[in-house]
C-alpha cells in the first residue's frame, strides 16, 4: 500500500479506533477542549439546519452534541469500530460508509447541512466528496468544514499542496501507524469549494485562548442555486 495515499488513511484509522475513542472520551486534545469543539458546534447552529450529515463522524461526539440541540443528525464513517461506538453511545443513526461510497450515490437522502470536523484528510477521496456534496444537500444547504489552519499546519515545509506524513505527537501512547494527510493551502481549500457548486459564505479562524493563534479554520460554503441535483 502506498504510505501516502487515501487508502492508507483508512487503513490507519482502522488500526487506531480504540485509542481514538479513549482520546476523545478523556479530552486528550487540548485545542478541541479549549476551542475547536465549541467553534464547530456554533458554526453548525449558526446555519440553523434541521437535518445534518456528520461525515467522518468518528466515535460520534459532534453528532451527539448537535442532537442535544434538537437537530436530526446522521453520522457516517468508514471505520466500523468507530461507528459501533457511536451507535452504542447514542444519537445518530450512524452508518459505515466511505466518502467514495457517498460520491458513488450510495446514500440517497438529502440534508440541510453537511459537517466535516477534522475529517477531510485525503486527496482523491476529498475531491470526490466535495464534487458530490451539493447533491446531498437541500437548496441553500451548507457544507461546513473544520480543518487545521493551513498557515499553522504547514510547519517548516513549503506552503504548497501535497501529501504529508502523519504523526500522533501530543496523543497518548497507544496510537500506532499514523495516517498520512494531504495538505491544502487556504487558497486551494477555497478553490475546491468554488469549483464544485458552492459559494463561500463565511470563513472563521477560531483562536486558541492560550497562544492566541488560529487553532483551525472553518469554511461555511453554501450550495449554489444552479447546482445540479441529478446523481
Ligand atoms: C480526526 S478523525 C475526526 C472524527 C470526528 N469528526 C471528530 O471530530 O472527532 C477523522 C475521521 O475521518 C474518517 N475518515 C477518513 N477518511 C474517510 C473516508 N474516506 N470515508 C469515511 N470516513 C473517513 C476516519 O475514519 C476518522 O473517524
Amino acid at each position: 500500500m502506498d504510505p501516502l495515499s487515501d487508502e492508507k488513511i483508512v487503513d490507519s484509522w482502522g488500526k487506531n479506533a480504540a485509542p481514538w475513542i479513549a482520546a476523545i472520551r478523556e479530552e486528550q486534545v487540548e485545542s478541541r477542549k479549549l476551542c475547536t469543539n465549541q467553534a464547530i458546534v456554533e458554526a453548525v447552529l449558526s446555519c440553523a439546519p434541521r437535518t445534518v450529515l456528520d461525515l467522518g463522524c468518528g466515535e460520534g461526539w459532534l453528532s451527539r452534541a448537535l442532537t442535544a440541540h434538537g437537530l436530526q443528525v446522521t453520522g457516517i464513517d468508514v471505520v466500523p469500530a468507530l461507528v459501533e461506538e457511536a451507535q452504542r453511545t447514542g444519537g445518530g443513526p450512524f452508518l459505515v460508509l466511505s466518502y467514495e461510497d457517498l460520491a458513488d450515490g450510495k446514500w440517497e437522502d438529502t440534508v440541510d447541512a453537511i459537517v466535516c470536523n477534522f475529517s477531510l484528510l485525503g486527496k482523491e477521496s476529498v475531491e470526490g466528496l466535495v464534487q458530490a456534496a451539493s447533491k446531498l444537500l437541500n437548496p441553500q444547504g451548507r457544507f461546513i468544514v473544520q480543518t487545521p489552519h493551513p498557515v499553522w499546519a504547514c510547519g517548516d515545509l513549503p506552503y504548497r499542496d501535497g501529501w504529508r506524513k502523519g504523526s500522533w505527537a501530543g496523543f497518548g501512547g497507544d496510537f500506532t501507524d499514523p495516517a498520512p494527510w494531504y495538505f491544502r493551502t487556504l487558497a486551494s481549500w477555497i478553490h475546491l469549494f468554488l469549483t464544485n457548486d458552492f459559494h463561500l459564505r463565511d470563513l472563521r479562524e477560531p483562536i486558541h485562548p492560550e497562544h492566541e493563534k488560529p487553532a483551525s479554520v472553518i469554511f461555511i460554503a453554501e450550495r449554489r442555486e444552479d447546482a445540479s441535483q441529478s446523481l
